[in-house]
């Protein structure tokens, strides 16, 4: 399978309402989602959305797992979420760091739900419902905005909160 091209920001297809999916075993879609399964497990990203590789469509990846660019990320199995909703279980935010695939050589603290109710369709069409609390929340969170158009810059509370990749390394060895 061939990794695809990442959209980045300034592509028009990253500022569009992605569209419901209502076939969800079609070929097509089966396809889409081991194609963006293998896209992302070729990055060292955490969660992929459909947008992202020029289809405006209501899929994404969560896929928490430590990596050179989240060392201090959580592991779960790469979940596939076709038409996810949430909602948020307390009024709880948390500013942290986050970077996107679409915008390379950048991280930003993002304000996000810490704990939030989450609601989605499995590639079997069966809909499940779970909790995300912390760092899995947070990507939730910035996967699902991805799917209304947004990114997370667009969250960020001041630009002052933006910084490059290289410095975030550098404070994340610090820490460390
Ligand atoms: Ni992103």
């Amino acid at each position: 399978m061939e990794k695809l091209e990442i959209a980045l920001l300034g592509e028009p297809v990253l500022r569009q309402i992605a569209l419901p999916i209502d076939d969800v075993t079609s070929t097509d879609i089966q396809q889409l989602a081991q194609t963006m399964l293998f896209t992302l497990d070729g990055s060292n990203g955490v969660g992929l959305a459909a947008p992202q590789i020029f289809e405006s469509k209501r899929i994404m990846v969560v896929a928490s797992k430590p990596t050179p660019r989240y060392p201090y990320a959580p592991t779960m199995p790469a979940t596939v979420m076709i038409n996810p909703e949430f909602m948020a279980l307390s009024d709880d935010m948390v500013k942290d760091w986050e970077g996107c695939l679409s915008i390379p050589s950048i991280r930003a603290l993002v304000p996000r739900y810490h704990l939030i109710r989450v609601s989605y369709m499995d590639l079997t069409g069966q809909r499940l419902e779970v909790d995300f609390e912390g760092f899995i929340a947070r990507v939730f969170q910035h996967e699902y905005d991805h799917l209304n158009g947004l990114v997370y810059l667009d969250r960020v509370d001041s630009n002052r909160d933006i910084i490059s990749e290289a410095m975030f390394l550098k404070l994340i060895a610090n820490d460390n």
